[in-house]
């Protein structure tokens, strides 16, 4: 009997040593050890075994057990650890190699003048309206008093949807729009897109306008010149220089454009300024009774006054940009600057 052991350990020592991956391993565990494997199978036949000789025989097949018990754990922990090795040989990391960074994104330089304004209005109490840009002709002439054989429809030339229909060529029919629904006081501030057949460094046939409306009882030039310079102050410092100038708008009577102090050359005369020392920023005056009426408002009562500025301007000017056309490029290279 001790010689069908011997014979069993040498078959084990034999195959473990030829077994070299753990799904072997399993079944020679399974083989020997398992509770229908070859040990077992000795043990269960002790019956054949002398009385005298049975307990050294249980021992030793025991002994045996632990044996190749152990020698499979030691064989499966060496398995374990070279495959982790080779793991980690094959992922390592260079923790010298420069990282790839984190792109911040930021808003569009157009966007962020937007907001500045809205800002400062929104601090004196104007409210933000916005209006279709697929305009019926009514809101965006007739109405502002620019009727069908008016010279100002060429100054503006217009994107017709339709006989009656257009892309609106400025913000201003919002304030029709918005007359037509309220009674005063009404102090609001609109922006949007703005559509113009015009294309060079300084014109776009899409821009951005801000309009700025504000009626009530009593309300003066005065008031007009107030809030425009409490505005361009904020937006471009205390100190800046402003110019009131008279000009013409068929739905403001008075009407004055607003030019400040070039930001560039601060009056000395540049390019950009063309040698004048000025920038025009903006077109206002006081709402004309004509347009008043269009809305059923009475004109021997309210008064008051309406501005349009284009943000792509005031961006430019900003910060420094000299042909508008980069806006719409939409070159990140340009785009992270801001
Ligand atoms: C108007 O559009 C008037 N609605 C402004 C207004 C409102 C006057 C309320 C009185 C009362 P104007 O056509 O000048 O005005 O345009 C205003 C601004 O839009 C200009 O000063 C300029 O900054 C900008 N602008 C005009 N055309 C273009 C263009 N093609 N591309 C980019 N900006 C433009
Ligand atoms: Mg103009």
């Amino acid at each position: 009997m001790t010689g069908e052991l011997e014979t069993l350990r040498k078959q084990a020592d034999d195959e473990l040593l030829k077994a070299e991956t753990e799904a072997e391993l399993q079944i020679l565990r399974t083989r020997y050890l398992g509770r229908k494997g070859l040990i077992t199978g000795l043990l269960r036949n002790i019956a054949r075994v002398l009385p005298a000789d049975r307990a050294l025989f249980g021992k030793e097949c025991n002994e045996l057990k632990d044996e190749i018990s152990a020698r499979i754990d030691t064989m499966l922990a060496d398995i374990a650890v070279s495959k982790k090795r080779k793991a980690l040989d094959s992922e390592r990391i260079d923790v010298t190699l420069p990282g790839r960074g984190i792109r911040y994104g930021s808003l569009h330089p157009v966007t962020q003048v937007r907001e500045e304004i809205c800002g400062i209005f929104a601090g004196l109490g104007f409210s933000i309206v916005e209006g279709p840009e697929v305009e019926l002709d009514y809101y965006n002439f007739e109405a502002l008093n620019i009727p069908r054989d008016h010279p100002a429809r060429d100054m503006q030339d217009t994107f017709y949807v339709d006989e009656n229909t257009v892309l609106r060529t400025h913000t201003s029919p919002v304030q029709v729009r918005t007359m037509e629904k309220r009674r005063p006081p009404i102090r609001i501030l609109s922006p949007g897109r703005v559509y113009r057949r015009d294309s060079d460094v300084s014109h776009t046939p899409m821009f951005h306008q801000i309009e700025g409306l504000l009626v009530d009882e009593g309300i003066t030039f005065g008031d007009l010149k107030g809030v425009l310079t409490v505005f361009l102050r904020q937006m471009f410092g205390e100190e800046t220089a402003l110019r009131f100038r008279p000009s013409f708008f068929p739905f403001t009577e008075p009407s004055a454009e607003v030019d400040i102090r070039c930001v560039i050359c601060k009056g000395r005369g540049c390019r950009v300024c063309k040698q004048s020392g000025w920038l025009e920023i903006l077109g206002s005056g006081m709402v004309d009774p004509e347009v008043f009426k269009n809305v059923g408002y009475d004109t021997e009562k309210l008064t008051g006054f309406a501005f349009g500025l284009g943000l792509e301007r005031i961006a430019m000017l900003k910060f420094g940009i000299s042909d508008i056309r980069l806006f719409f490029e939409n070159d990140l290279r340009f785009l992270n600057q801001f």
